[in-house]
């Protein structure tokens, strides 16, 4: 029978896919013959949402910017008579897992572990899930392997965490099975506050028993009697389908009690986030599920001694519990063959920014970030050229171009400057500013702060007024080294990953691309003509059609000229607005 899948997460939502579920509901039910519709979560296509999938036992044909109009074409042409609707086709894969048509390319370089049911089952449906293999990782785990077993079989893979350190899983593991304690949390860390980074949302919103099962059994090799997982509240959705997951997982035993009669009991409770980006540094989060205020603490102890209420827990990121069922019901042995000799397996990336296709891709270890800027994510958008990519989020750093070569992995990306973080991939252009971008991060980090060290409390604002000043003209010719030597100072006497990496955008930055900085410190001028108070705004003769809409706009009157007759801006008297750039339709007002 054809299945009809709508893809509905939150981006897929929020571009209308309520709407085409809906239609196709009506068409559904004003048909005689009996056809299946089902929801899913994130494809990964995001840039193409609104996406429907048809599938049948031969193909599956993804649809993509799906209107209402477009439903009713794909039902009548596809549906009823058989026919692929090509305009709307992105992708067609076969039986073979043969991928063809236009959009084939944003899938062909994936190895999807972690985004194995993502876009494929209904997240809603624990039946759907088990179909695709789904809580038999549990079931080889509580019924043919003891603790060591499994700590055995997570160290042999080598997986190490998702959420940005990369320390070794199994041997986390390892640690918190060895402490002694009458009672053991199992923690997920799904606060996820990078700017732009929206894999674990998608991962919950798409897959959640995956991340569930995950949890079990680290809960079983850790000899755990409780889990927590720490959701942002900004993802309603995900806790949303996280709570239908977790009823479902108990009534069928998965969770509670004697779980499949092994003698072992395990239950997970969801505590919301309210937001706070320090509230993701483990410490502090423990502190917020406590309900205390959310602030990083001393180690050691570690976690794995005194963790949660004190007591041994252990905390892994969204993806990194994901991955955990695949490699128990694989084998370690299947799954080291994906990725590079110290960095196994494959890594989720949320592309954004200036790239044209945005989305999530899931890729092996090792891949370039060529090929995920090009091969995978299809280029630049609007004929741009390629200038860096920043990964890593506000911890992050900017890697230049010319390093595009480099693999995404735990060793080369950190030799960049950059971290490989939990997966936040923002592609920039020849028109983004490194020193701004500077700025933009700093003025996040110096925000999200929590004040309990004097290092980052005050040395990131520091860094922060000194940005300012630079791409506000009124650079120093010593702010530079300024900027290098608190930056230092303050990763050194950091107490946690906040101030330790805060920074890392303005060292990467300051490092590749100096002559942007110098040519705003000396001759007050932004080379890529962002920062607005380091450029002039100007008219095209050869543009300009005297149509007078930019003089009507302009709040402080810098633009004369007759109607049919070019303008021309008064510098002297511009406040650098942008407004008439926004209102000229013919495209003549720039920056210089
Ligand atoms: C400021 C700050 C924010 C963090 N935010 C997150 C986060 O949102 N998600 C996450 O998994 N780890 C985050 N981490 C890392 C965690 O402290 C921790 O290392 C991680 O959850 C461990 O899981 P893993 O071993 O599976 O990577 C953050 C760290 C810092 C310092
Ligand atoms: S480094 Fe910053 S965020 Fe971390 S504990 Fe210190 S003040 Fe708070
Ligand atoms: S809006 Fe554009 S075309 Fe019209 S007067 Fe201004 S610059 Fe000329
Ligand atoms: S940038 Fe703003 S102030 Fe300057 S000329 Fe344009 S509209 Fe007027
Ligand atoms: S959320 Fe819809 S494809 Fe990513």
């Amino acid at each position: 029978m054809k299945k009809i899948i709508v893809g509905m997460a939150t981006c897929g939502l929020s571009a209308g896919a309520k709407e085409i579920y809906d239609k196709f509901a009506e068409i559904l039910s004003g048909n005689k013959k009996s056809f299946n519709l089902s929801r899913t979560g994130c494809i990964g296509m995001c840039y193409l949402e609104p996406l429907v999938e048809v599938r049948e036992s031969e193909s599956r044909v993804l649809y993509s910017r799906v209107t209402p109009e477009i439903a009713e074409r794909i039902f009548r042409e596809h549906i009823l008579e058989g026919r692929i609707v090509e305009e709307n086709a992105a992708c067609i894969i076969n039986i073979d897992g043969e991928i063809s048509g236009p959009e084939a390319e944003f899938l062909k370089l994936q190895k999807r572990i972690v985004l194995r049911n993502c876009g494929y089952i209904d997240p809603e449906s624990i039946d759907e899930y088990e179909s695709a293999d789904g809580y038999k990782g549990v079931r080889k785990a509580l019924l043919e392997m003891n603790p060591e077993d499994i700590i055995g079989e997570i160290k042999d893979s080598g997986l190490r965490g998702r959420g940005g350190a990369g320390f070794p899983t199994g041997l986390k593991w390892s640690f918190a099975a060895g402490s002694e304690g009458d009672v053991k949390y199992v923690v997920c860390n799904a606060d996820e506050g990078d700017p732009g980074a929206f894999m674990d949302r998608s991962v919950l919103e798409g897959d959640p028993h995956s991340v569930i099962e995950g949890m079990i059994i680290c809960a079983r090799a850790i000899g755990a009697s409780s889990g927590f997982i720490y959701c942002r509240a900004e993802y309603p959705l995900a806790i949303r389908r996280l709570k239908i997951a977790i009823e479902a997982a108990g009534e069928k035993g998965y969770l509670g009690k004697d779980i499949l009669g092994s003698g072992f009991d395990f239950d997970i409770e969801i505590k919301q986030g309210a937001g706070a980006f320090v509230c993701g540094e483990e410490t502090a989060l423990f502190a917020s599920i406590e309900g205390k205020r959310g602030m990083p603490r001393i180690r050691p102890p570690f976690p794995a001694q005194k963790g949660l209420w004190r007591k041994p827990t252990n905390n892994n990121n969204v993806e990194t519990y994901a991955n955990v069922p695949w490699i128990i019901l694989n084998g370690s042995s299947e799954y080291v063959g994906y990725g590079t000799e110290k960095s196994r397996g494959t890594k989720v990336f949320a592309l954004a920014g200036r790239v044209k296709r945005g989305g999530l891709a899931e890729v092996e270890m090792g891949t370039t970030i060529e090929d995920l800027v090009f091969n995978i994510g299809g280029g630049i958008k609007d004929g741009g050229k390629f200038k860096a990519v920043q990964m890593g989020g506000p911890s992050g750093g900017c890697i230049p171009s010319d390093l595009s070569d480099t693999p995404v992995d735990f060793e080369s990306i950190p030799a960049t400057g950059a971290i490989m973080g939990s997966g936040g991939m923002v592609i920039l252009d020849d028109s983004t500013c490194m020193v701004e971008m500077a700025r933009f991060f700093l003025n996040f980090t110096q925000d999200e702060s929590c004040g309990k060290c004097t290092f980052c409390r005050i040395g990131t604002l520091r860094l922060l007024e000194t940005l300012k000043r630079i791409t506000n003209g009124e650079g120093e010719t010593d702010d530079v080294e300024k900027l290098q030597l608190w930056g230092e100072r303050i990763k050194q006497s950091s107490l946690c990953g906040l101030g330790q990496t805060a920074p890392n955008p303005v060292l990467t930055t300051i490092r590749y691309y100096r002559d942007e900085y110098d040519a705003h410190i000396n001759d007050k001028k932004c080379p890529a003509g962002s920062c607005n108070p380091l450029v002039d705004f100007k008219i095209d003769p050869e543009k300009c059609t005297g149509c007078t809409l930019c003089a009507k706009n302009c709040p402080v009157d810098a633009i004369s000229g007759n109607p049919k007759e070019n303008h021309v801006i008064d510098n002297s008297i511009c406040v650098k607005c942008g407004k008439c750039i926004t209102s000229c339709q013919f495209g003549a007002v720039y920056k210089s």
